[in-house]
């Protein structure tokens, strides 16, 4: 069977699915494996290295496409008139697709009618078998890792505490907001760096992680909060008198930090607004804020999604898309081991092909599409509607 990698052409997207190490493991498997040339050069792997490790290099998309079983993207490949390759057209009937594909339910349907059986990987259910495989896991924690990176960067003092023959630097302060992956990693990165940091979450599980790692705990906590996490793990949305609550404990600690690091979500929702204009306004000249959650709006009212800004009061805010693929041979290599994961898991090794039992609780959490129908419960009663 032949397994297809290719080149991401959606913008800002700057790692790929597949690496050289994970292609010499899909060939060990009994796949041959082609990639389209030039997928890795943003994510620093030359087409060379693909081909050392044993892949075809291919010409173009549809070159590396054609005769396909498998295909690997890390995003949805591009629909007619996304683009100047229209990918979804080029990937044969009864391939299986893999990726952060996010589908909409017109998605979810045009997969069912090109014949694709289609995998989203962020749908993958949090539970302890799933862990290496989990894409959203592996890439928020280094996008919180390099939210930090640059928000060092783009500080005009320091994190650490200097301590010169000239006199005192003083700590940053770095306040996190949204304690999961990406938040544990930019309070842990803080901390490395010497920064003064604290945190805040909704989920009650948070607080101890938190303070585990050596930071301090700022929040509002009630019998709400107490609920506030889905037996899936991920946060609950809740009252808007919870979120005034909250937002009256943050206000008067946002004014005395330098640096604001906001990662928080809620799944299927736009991003909560925690840091309001007039917290900004209340920030002193040459504070950053970082908000990793600019994807999926924006945690920061002052945000431009996509954009690095100076308020008016001279504070940054760096709104970049797609803080993973700020760092993106990290990103791709773990990425592509959370692929390759998923398909040794579910590989039948006499077919040399993959096998997705569709009872099994990872693949009902993933397959969205199957025998040219959607078959996912999300998506699925859109499509009848
Ligand atoms: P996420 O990316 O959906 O959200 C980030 C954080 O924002 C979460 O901690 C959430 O509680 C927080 N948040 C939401 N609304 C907020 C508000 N108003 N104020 C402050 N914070 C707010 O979540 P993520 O990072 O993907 O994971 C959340 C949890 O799931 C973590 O506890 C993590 O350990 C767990 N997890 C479990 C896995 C497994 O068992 N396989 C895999 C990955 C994560």
């Amino acid at each position: 069977m032949r397994l297809a990698v290719l080149k991401e052409r959606r913008p800002a997207e700057t790692r790929v699915a597949a690496t050289p190490e994970t292609v010499k493991k899909f060939i060990a498997l009994g796949l041959t494996v082609a990639v389209e040339a030039g997928a890795g050069l943003s994510a620093g792997i030359p087409d060379a290295e693909y081909g050392a490790a044993g892949a075809e290099i291919a010409p173009n998309a549809a070159s590396a496409l054609n005769g396909a079983g498998i295909v690997l993207k890390v995003r949805a490949p591009l629909g007619a008139g996304e683009g100047a390759v229209d990918e979804l057209s080029l990937i044969p009937r009864g391939a299986l697709l893999l990726g952060q594909l996010q589908a909409s339910p017109e998605m979810a349907a045009a997969y069912a009618k090109a014949g694709i059986e289609a995998g989203a990987m962020e749908l993958l259910p949090r539970i302890t078998r799933a862990q290496s495989m989990d894409i959203l896991s592996s890439q928020a924690n280094l996008a919180g890792y390099r939210a930090v990176i640059e928000a060092a960067a783009a500080f005009d003092r320091g994190f650490p505490m200097l301590m010169t023959a000239a006199g005192t630097i003083p700590a940053a302060n770095v306040f996190v907001m949204g304690a999961g992956v990406a938040g544990l990693q930019a309070i842990a990165t803080a901390r490395r760096l010497g920064g003064r940091v604290s945190a805040t979450d909704v989920r009650p599980a948070a607080k101890e992680e938190i303070k585990s790692l050596g930071a301090s705990f700022v929040g509002y906590e009630d019998e709400e909060s107490k609920a506030a996490q889905t037996a899936g793990g991920y946060a609950k949305q809740l009252s808007a008198n919870f979120y005034a609550k909250q937002a009256e404990v943050v206000a008067t600690h946002i004014a005395k930090q330098d640096i604001v690091i906001t990662t928080a979500l809620v799944q299927g929702r736009k991003a909560p607004t925690l840091v309001t204009a007039e917290m900004v306004r209340s920030m002193k000249p040459g504070s950053v804020i970082v908000d990793i959650a600019s994807d999926a709006g924006g945690n920061v009212a002052l945000t431009k999604p996509g954009e690095a800004i100076t308020t008016e009061n001279g504070v940054t805010i760096l709104g970049h898309a797609n803080w993973p693929g700020r760092i993106p041979a990290a990103a791709s290599a773990l990425y592509a081991r959370n692929l390759l994961t998923f398909l040794t898991t579910f590989w039948d090794k006499e077919a040399k092909a993959p096998k997705l039992p569709e009872g099994d609780e990872i693949v009902k959490g993933v397959l969205l599409t199957r025998g040219g129908a959607v078959i996912h419960p999300s998506l699925a009663p859109a499509q009848a509607a």
